[in-house]
C-alpha cells in the first residue's frame, strides 16, 4: 500500500511513524514533511494541493491522509480533489471541514442540532463587537477562519477584550473575517477523537491538551505544550453522555445537512458543571494529543484509514492501549509570540522507552539537528498509571536539550485531583 500523508508537524510525525509500524510495511510519502518525516517516509515534488493530487495519481497512491487543515479548505480542497481522480482520502471534503475552518458555520451546525454549546453572537466591526459583549466578562472572542490555534481570546476585561479586537479588525493580523462573541464556560476540557465514516464512528482513546504556555496554566494559549491521553481520563458513564449527547448527534446532523464526512473529528469539549458541550471541532486529529494517543494505538491503523476512506469503519482493526500516555512539547525561546531557529539540539541520539516526534527541526549543513520552529520536539512515554507515565515521559524529556528551550513540568500532573 502506498500513503500519502499532509502535514508537517509533530502530528504528522506521530501519524507517519504509527502507519509505519502497521503491518503490512506500506510504503510512505509526505508532503510537505520535515527533515525528520523524511527519515521514514519519501518526499514529493508538489507545489499546491492541485499538483500534490496529481502527482498522487502518477504515482499510484493508494491512500492519502490529511494531517494539517488548511489542506482540506484550500482551493477546491484536498478530499475533494482526491474524490475527483479516484484517490481514497482519510479526511472530509471542503463543505464539511467548514466546521473547522469556520466557527460560526460550527456554531450554526451546533445550534441547529441541539448539541450543548456556549452561546455566541457574530459580529463584524469593533463597534459590534463591544455591543455583543455589553460590559459582560469574562468574555470569549474567536476570530471566524483559521489562525492556527492563535485566533481565540479569554478575556478577563475590557482591556484584553479590547487588544485582540484591534488585532483583528484594526491590524487584521488574521487576515478578513468576523469575531464570534462567545459565553464564558468553566471546567476541564477534554479533547475527543472520533473516526467517522459516514453513518458509523469509533471513538479513539480521550486526551487533554495544556494549551498555556507556562506551568499552572498560565500565560497566552499556545499550539499546546503537551498532552495526556488515557481511556480513564473520562469514566465510562461520563463517556456514554458524551457520545449521546454529542458524538451521535454531530454524526446525525452530518448525515441530514449533507455534509460527507470519511477522516478523524476532535472534538474539543468544556466538562461544565451543567455537563459537557463542545467548544470547537477540528477536522483532523489534534496536535499534540496525536502524539500522546497514537503509541497507545495497536493493530493496523494503516488498514483502517484505508477501509474508512473507501466507506467501510473496520473497528476491528485496532485496538486501545489501557495505560497512560504523556507528551510533554519542547519550545523554543520566544513561544509562542515568536520563536528562534538554529539551536543546536542535544541529547537526540539517546534511546529508551519512550518516543521523540519532530514538530519544528530541521538538519544543518553538518547534519545535525537545530530547531527550526516554535514547538520543536514532542517526547512521549506510556505507563500503566498515570504517575508512571508522569515520571517516564518528564525524565525522558529531560534527557533533550537546547538553547532557550521552553518546557512545562506539569504536563499530566495539573487538572487531576
Ligand atoms: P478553541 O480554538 O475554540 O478551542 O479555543 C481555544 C481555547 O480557548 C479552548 O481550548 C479553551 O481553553 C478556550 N475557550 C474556547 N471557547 C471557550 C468558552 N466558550 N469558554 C471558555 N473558554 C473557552
Ligand atoms: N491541541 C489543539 C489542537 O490540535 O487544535
Amino acid at each position: 500500500m502506498r500513503i500519502l500523508v499532509v502535514g508537517k508537524g509533530g502530528r504528522e510525525h506521530a501519524l507517519v511513524r504509527a502507519l509505519a509500524e502497521s503491518p503490512g510495511n506500506p510504503e510512505l510519502f509526505c508532503f510537505p514533511g520535515s527533515d525528520a518525516i523524511f527519515e521514514i517516509a519519501q518526499s514529493v515534488d508538489a507545489d499546491g494541493v492541485e499538483s500534490l493530487v496529481a502527482w498522487m495519481k502518477q504515482n499510484a497512491i493508494d491512500l492519502c491522509v490529511a494531517g494539517e487543515e488548511s489542506y482540506l479548505v484550500r482551493g477546491e480542497g484536498l478530499a475533494n480533489l482526491c474524490e475527483r481522480h479516484g484517490i481514497p482520502c482519510w479526511g472530509p471534503p471542503k463543505e464539511s471541514a467548514q466546521l473547522e475552518a469556520s466557527k460560526e458555520f460550527a456554531k450554526g451546525f451546533l445550534v441547529r442540532n441541539g448539541i450543548p454549546t456556549a452561546m455566541a453572537t457574530a459580529t463584524a466591526t469593533l463597534d459590534e463587537a463591544v455591543a455583543a459583549i455589553a460590559g459582560k466578562y469574562p468574555t470569549v472572542l474567536k476570530f471566524d477562519g483559521l489562525a492556527a490555534g492563535k485566533g481565540v481570546a479569554v478575556c478577563a476585561d475590557e482591556a484584553s477584550a479590547m487588544e485582540f479586537l484591534l488585532e483583528v479588525f484594526t491590524q487584521r493580523r488574521f487576515g478578513d473575517g468576523r469575531v464570534l462573541v462567545e459565553d464564558c464556560l468553566t471546567g476541564p476540557e477534554v479533547s475527543i477523537f472520533a473516526a467517522i465514516v459516514d453513518e458509523s464512528y469509533l471513538v479513539f482513546t480521550p486526551a487533554r491538551d495544556y494549551k498555556r504556555a507556562l506551568d499552572g496554566d498560565k500565560g497566552p494559549n499556545t499550539g499546546g505544550m503537551g498532552a495526556v491521553a488515557s481511556r480513564h481520563l473520562v469514566s465510562p458513564d461520563l463517556l456514554a453522555r458524551i457520545e449521546h449527547e454529542i458524538v451521535k448527534p454531530t454524526v446525525a446532523g452530518l448525515r441530514k445537512e449533507g455534509l460527507p464526512y470519511r477522516g478523524f473529528l476532535y472534538f474539543g469539549l468544556m466538562l461544565t458543571p451543567s455537563g459537557p458541550q463542545v467548544i470547537e471541532y477540528n477536522c483532523r486529529f489534534g496536535d499534540p494529543e496525536c502524539q500522546a494517543v497514537m503509541p497507545l494505538i495497536h493493530g493496523d491503523l494503516a488498514g483502517f484509514c484505508l477501509a474508512g476512506a473507501m466507506g467501510k469503519l473496520r473497528a476491528d482493526m485496532i485496538s486501545f492501549d489501557d495505560g497512560w500516555s504523556v507528551c510533554v512539547i519542547l519550545a523554543s525561546a520566544g513561544y509562542p509570540e515568536s520563536s528562534r531557529s538554529g539551536d543546536a539540539i542535544h541529547g537526540l541520539e539517546k534511546t529508551g522507552d519512550f518516543r521523540v516526534y519532530h514538530a519544528g527541526t530541521r538538519r544543518n549543513a553538518s547534519g545535525t539537528w537545530e530547531t527550526h520552529g516554535g514547538r520543536v520536539l514532542a517526547v512521549v512515554a506510556g505507563g500503566n498509571t498515570r504517575a508512571e507515565a508522569v515520571e517516564n515521559a518528564h525524565a525522558a524529556a529531560d534527557t533533550v536539550s537546547f538553547d532557550g528551550m521552553l518546557r512545562r513540568r506539569d504536563v499530566g500532573i495539573l487538572n487531576f485531583d
